[in-house]
């Protein structure tokens, strides 16, 4: 959030105070707050705002025009005083607050330690401030600075920032992360959603792609990256300051679906080399000791175990080492085999799960080596493990899993592909190739999300189903049963996923006259995998099922049998569940919905179960 008012005054602090509550949702694991007074004064803390605001009752800023504010989400750097934001640049000129990744920050910070600039926090964000002041000494213009700046800098960016010498000035930069300006009468606003000043003015203006603006009490000036003035037209909030926080959607769960885009882009940036190669820098374990594993045990639990998974299809693909997938709790309370040579992956969103965490602990006690994959910064999981590769889904508030799941499927990936890289077997040859199509998904997950009527519609036709069937193969099966914990977890329905295979050995008695059953059908460029899928849809629909598909665009064999077809876009069959779960957690969603069941908070379950 940036504020720019016309008199000193305590308002534009507690405008930015109020601001960084409403935003609270997108991360909460430390805040700050800078303000133009005499020279830059500026407040933050790790934790929750709480902690900021009960410093600042004690030791108030001063009255100002000129505010921003911060709640942070860590991605590079765990969650301390130091690393929170606003970051001051050395000379103490200017003063940032970022959201995003920074990808050549190490770049940026070589080049200013040769000239005598050293950073002390360890965030990718610091260096742009630094970058910054040397630009404003320079040019002797904010605006002109940071437009100097972002020519830069890589990877995807929201900027504010303010200077000591420009009261009343602030400066806001956009690449890839959102960014919206709001307009009041004498003072104007910046924030990097509409939830930051709704409760001060529903007049607003959305920035476009590599644009920045200068706001002042009196007037906006937007420019592209090139300097080129750009008009846009203001629209009008019709959200209250409630929806807001769920970014104009009704519940948590529905803006994490529609975040997946993000979550997958956010995981897979800032880990290529730019020749291509993957790089995991974060990977704190010696490369001899990765290309000795001989096994990889993934643990973890509910959703997060599918992930894993889908984890063991991929990487026993790209790697040819062994996966076992194993869920924490079962991993812990039985004799497991692993060794010196046993990489142990542990999944989890909060990296707080007690099960998870022992199995963890369990692992390391028989010297294998643990990485997590984690997607909250500085949790026990991430701390007590060898290594840890984050998912950047950001802050999930839903209790059932959505965007971690598919930002943690995105990390298994990079891992087997990092893997594969390093022990340069015959299948390292595709590592590119896969990249480039890991590249392509948040497009095609957007595709999926964009046509998210047509399983809505199908949802409403169902409300007053009692139990469903999801069948998938290969990468397929974790995704049935995904479809079916989502079902289970938000609509209170009787739901089973299977290995299609499985079928003809018992779930087909389950089958009579319009018993629904969805079907994750690969892509029918692996024929062979294809035509057994096909062949349980036969089965099933000669019993009277009905039958639900999701399958590719141009699959035209489903045809015949479906009573329903969701489309989604081509892609290679080990990326296939980034898109073919996109549907099903619709499909629980809006029939929980119909049913009019609480879905971010359903009944008996926790976000986060600390206890074994
Ligand atoms: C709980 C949640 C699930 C989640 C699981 C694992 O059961 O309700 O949505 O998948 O915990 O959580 P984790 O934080 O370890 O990924």
């Amino acid at each position: 959030i940036g504020y720019a008012g016309g008199e000193n005054s305590t308002r534009a602090v507690d405008v930015v105070l109020e601001s960084l509550a409403r935003l609270e949702y997108r991360g909460y694991d430390s805040a700050g707050v800078a303000v133009v007074a005499d020279g830059i004064v500026q407040a933050k803390k790790a934790g929750k705002l709480q902690g900021l605001l009960d410093e600042l009752a004690a030791q108030p800023l001063p009255a100002t025009t000129t505010a921003i504010g911060h709640t942070r989400w860590a991605t590079h750097g765990s969650p301390t005083d130091e690393n929170a934001h606003p970051h001051l640049s050395f000379d103490r000129q200017v003063t940032l607050v970022h959201n995003g990744i920074i990808e050549n920050h190490a770049e940026l910070a070589r080049d200013l330690a040769v000239r005598g600039i050293d950073t002390v926090s360890e965030t990718d964000t610091e260096v742009v401030a630094h970058r910054l002041a040397l630009a404003l000494a320079e040019t002797g213009d904010l605006t002109e600075a940071m437009r100097a700046t972002v020519q830069e800098l890589e990877g995807s960016f929201t900027l504010v920032a303010i200077a000591a010498d420009s009261p009343g000035t602030v400066v806001a930069a956009r690449r890839n992360s959102p960014l919206v300006i709001g307009l009041g009468d004498g003072e104007n606003f910046v924030g990097s959603d509409v939830a930051a000043f709704v409760s001060q003015t529903q007049r607003a203006i959305e920035m476009g792609q590599d644009e920045m603006v200068t706001i002042t009490p009196d007037s906006v000036a937007i420019q592209t990256f090139d300097g080129e003035p750009v008009e846009r037209e203001e629209f009008h909030i019709d959200w209250n300051a409630d929806a807001a926080v769920k970014g104009g959607f009704d519940t948590f769960m529905e803006k994490e679906i529609h975040d997946q885009p993000a979550a997958v882009r956010d995981t897979l940036l800032g880990r290529m080399s730019p020749t291509g190669a993957l790089q995991l820098d974060e990977l704190r374990i010696e490369e001899s000791i990765l290309r000795r594993v001989d096994k990889i045990v993934v643990v973890a639990c509910g959703t997060a175990a599918y992930a894993g998974h889908v984890a063991k299809y991929a990487i026993e693909h790209w790697c040819r080492i062994p996966v076992e997938i194993e869920l924490a709790h079962e991993f812990r309370y039985r004799d497991p085999v692993v060794s010196e040579k046993t990489l142990v992956v542990a999944i989890t969103q909060s990296g707080e799960t007690m099960d998870t965490l022992m199995a963890v602990r369990h692992a390391r006690e028989q010297g294998a080596k643990v990485l997590a994959i984690v997607n909250t910064h500085g949790s026990t999981i991430a701390r007590e493990s060898d290594a840890v590769l984050y998912t950047h889904a950001g802050p999930e508030v839903a209790v059932a899993s959505t965007k971690a799941f598919v930002a943690q499927i995105t990390a298994t990936y990079l891992l087997g592909l990092y893997l594969a890289q390093l022990r340069g077997n015959k299948y390292s040859d595709e590592v590119v190739t896969y990249l480039d199509e890991l590249m392509k998904m948040p497009d095609r997950i957007a595709d999926v999300i964009a046509r998210e009527d047509e399983i809505k519609n199908l949802a409403r036709e169902m409300r007053d189903v009692t139990s469903v069937l999801f069948l998938g193969r290969h990468v397929g099966y974790p995704v049935a049963l995904e479809g079916a914990l989502k079902l289970k977890e938000l609509a209170y329905i009787h739901a089973e996923g299977f290995a299609a295979g499985e079928l003809k050995h018992g779930p087909i008695a389950l089958v009579e006259e319009d018993q629904p059953v969805f079907f994750i059908v690969p892509t029918p460029r692996r024929p062979l995998l294809h035509a057994k899928v096909i062949s349980n849809l036969r089965e099933v629909s000669a019993r009277g099922a009905r039958v639900l598909c999701i399958a590719e665009q141009g699959d035209t064999a489903v045809d015949e049998f479906a009573h329903a077809v969701f489309r989604i876009p081509e892609t290679p069959t080990l990326l296939h569940p980034l898109v073919s779960v996109v549907p099903l957690q619709i499909f629980a969603l809006a029939l929980a919905t119909e049913k009019g069941l609480d879905v971010d908070q359903p009944r008996n379950l926790a976000k986060s179960v600390t206890v074994e």
